[in-house]
C-alpha cells in the first residue's frame, strides 16, 4: 500500500499490558512481545508514524492494589513503573526487528530512558522513530487509556487505536454474554451514553471533546494495519453523522 492511500498517517496505538503476557496471563513473555512487534512492524512498513502507550496490568494494576488496601497513589505509581518495564521490553524487541524507537517517560529516570518532552517526541516521530510513552501521565488517578488519549492529542495523532483481546466494542462482555452484539460504528455520545466501559470516562471525554477517532480492534491478525488503512475492522468511535441511507430509513423519507 502506498503512503498516500493510508487513512491515517500518524497514529497512537494503545496496547494493554496483558498483550505482552504469555499463556500465564502475567509478566512479559518474549515470544508474545515478538508477535506484538511483528504486528506493529507491519504498520510501520506502511510508512505510518506511530506513538505507543502500553499498560502495566500484566505486572501491577494500581486499582487492584488500592482495592487490596494499598494507598491509591502508591499503587498507581507502582503501576506507572510497571509500564516502564513493558516499554523497555517492546523497545528492545522492536529494535531487534529493525525499527528505531525512543522511550520517553513521564517520570524522569534519565539513566533508563529519556524524559517525556512533547517537542522531542514530535521530533522523534518526524524522524521515523516509534515513540513509546512510558509511566502514564506521571500522575496517580489517571489510567493508561487516559494517557493514550492525552498523548494522542499532544502528538497530533489522527487516530487512537486500542488493540485488545476482543474484535471491537460489544453491547456487553462477549466472553460472558452470548447475546452480546458488536457495534461497527458508534458516535462518541453513544459510546458514553451506553456506558460501555471500553475506556474510562476521562479518556472518553478527552477524545470526544477533541474529535480524535478511536478504533477498538483485535491485537493480532493484521487488524491494526487494516484499521489504519481505513478498512472497517473493529469498532470506530467518532463524531458521527448518520449516512444519508440511514437517515432515510430512520425518518421514513424518500
Ligand atoms: P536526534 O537529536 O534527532 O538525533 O535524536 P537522538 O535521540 O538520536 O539524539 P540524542 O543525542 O538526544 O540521543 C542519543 C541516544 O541517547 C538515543 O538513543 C536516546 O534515546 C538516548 N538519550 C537521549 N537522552 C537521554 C536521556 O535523558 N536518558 C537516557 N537514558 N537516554 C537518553
Amino acid at each position: 500500500m502506498l503512503e498516500k492511500d493510508l487513512k491515517y498517517k500518524r497514529v497512537l496505538v494503545k496496547l494493554s499490558g496483558e498483550a505482552l503476557a504469555g499463556s500465564q496471563g502475567t509478566g512479559i513473555a518474549p515470544e508474545t512481545v515478538s508477535r506484538v512487534c511483528e504486528e506493529l512492524g507491519a504498520v510501520l512498513q506502511m510508512g505510518v508514524a506511530m506513538a505507543l502507550v502500553i499498560g502495566g496490568g500484566n505486572i501491577f494494576r494500581g486499582l487492584k492494589g488500592s482495592a487490596a488496601g494499598m494507598d491509591r497513589s502508591s499503587a498507581d505509581y507502582m503501576g506507572m513503573l510497571a509500564t516502564v518495564l513493558n516499554a523497555l521490553a517492546v523497545q528492545d524487541m522492536l529494535e531487534k526487528q529493525g525499527y528505531p524507537t525512543r522511550v520517553l517517560s513521564a517520570i524522569t529516570m534519565k539513566e533508563v530512558c529519556e524524559p517525556y518532552i512533547r517537542r522531542r517526541a514530535l521530533r522523534h516521530l518526524s524522524k521515523g522513530r516509534v515513540v513509546i510513552c512510558a509511566a502514564g501521565t506521571g500522575n496517580p488517578y489517571f489510567t493508561t487509556d487516559t494517557t493514550a488519549a492525552l498523548r494522542g492529542m499532544e502528538l497530533k495523532c489522527e487516530a487512537i487505536i486500542k488493540a485488545t483481546k476482543v474484535d471491537g466494542i460489544y453491547s456487553s462482555d462477549p466472553s460472558k454474554d452470548p447475546s452480546a452484539v458488536k457495534y461497527d460504528r458508534l458516535s462518541f455520545d453513544e459510546a458514553v451514553a451506553l456506558k460501555l466501559g471500553v475506556m474510562d470516562a476521562t479518556a472518553f471525554a478527552l477524545v470526544r471533546d477533541n474529535h480524535v477517532p478511536l478504533i477498538v480492534c483485535r491485537m493480532f491478525g493484521g487488524n491494526i494495519a487494516r484499521a489504519i488503512a481505513g478498512e472497517p475492522v473493529g469498532t470506530l468511535v467518532s463524531d458521527w453523522y448518520p449516512s444519508l441511507a440511514r437517515r432515510r430509513q430512520a425518518y421514513g423519507l424518500w
